[in-house]
């Protein structure tokens, strides 16, 4: 579970150049939903997930993952719960190192030193099992440079390392925004089948609002730095585009 208690953010504080870019946020989002988040630009989106990632500390307010308080806690202290794809598929990837090895990472990152991975056959056999399963003829692939895939590739590949690393928690910014309308099926689709099968607390952020209506069980519009509307599954069944296309005039 993810709790945000009063939290606001502020940018150059005190300067003439002040930004509010959350203001006094309350939030409550419980494991295994799947929250997608639409906003106008600079309505405080990235900067939401920036705080529960733990990249940006919030100025004021406490916030809570799984009944910790992990208002201080740094990013590396919370990517044991958290993992993120970003709106870039060159971010959050090692382009120099090859699939297998950029599997081999993420497994590092989440699950510590003490485990013997880096040359199992079998953490192999699992990755490329996976791999198979997204139906893009990559399983054998494993030895390419990250780097030589394509954007859709890569992102399919990213939210999968998520899934072994046994993430809690996925925050999702815009990971389509960049992809032809396929792989951007792709993708979707592979985070939606992560969020029911294994149950993993999802938050998307999307500008493509038929799939702000075609995904998730909650609805959060964004405005200046609050929360304007939170709809919940039933309320979300009834809701048109049109009517979302006139949130944001
Ligand atoms: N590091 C920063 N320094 C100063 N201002 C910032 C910083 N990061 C964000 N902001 C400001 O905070 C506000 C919220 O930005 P944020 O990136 O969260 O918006 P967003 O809803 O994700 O927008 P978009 O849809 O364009 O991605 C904006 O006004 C932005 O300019
Ligand atoms: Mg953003």
């Amino acid at each position: 579970m993810i709790s945000l208690q009063k939290i606001s953010k502020f940018f150059n504080k005190g300067k003439p150049t002040e930004v509010i870019a959350l203001n006094d946020i309350s939030l409550q989002i419980n494991k295994g939903e799947f929250v997608v988040i639409v906003g106008a630009n600079g309505s405080g989106k990235t900067t939401l997930l920036n705080i529960i990632e733990g990249s940006q500390l919030p100025t004021t307010g406490t916030i809570r993952i799984n009944d910790q308080d992990v208002t201080s806690l740094p990013e590396y202290k919370r990517s044991r719960w958290v993992a993120r794809v970003f709106q870039d598929p060159h971010n959050g990837t090692a382009p120099d190192l090859s699939i297998l090895d950029n599997f081999r990472l993420a497994a590092l990152r989440t699950q510590g030193k003490n485990l013997v991975i880096g040359i199992n056959e079998a953490f192999k056999k699992k990755v490329q099992a996976k791999i198979a399963e997204l139906g893009m003829g990559l399983e054998n692939k494993i030895g390419q440079a990250m780097g030589n895939l394509s954007g859709g590739q890569r992102q399919a590949l990213t939210l999968l390392m998520s899934a072994m690393d046994h993430t809690d928690i996925l925050l999702l910014d815009e990971p389509t925004a960049a992809l032809d309308p396929k792989s951007a099926l792709v993708v979707m689709n592979l985070a939606n089948k992560l969020n029911r099968e294994l149950g993993i607390t999802t938050i998307l952020i999307t500008h493509n609002l038929k799939d702000s209506l075609a995904y998730g069980n909650r609805l959060i519009h964004m405005r200046e730095g609050k929360i304007a509307r939170d709809l919940n599954s039933k309320e979300k069944t009834g809701l048109l585009l049109p009517e979302i296309y006139q949130w944001f005039e």
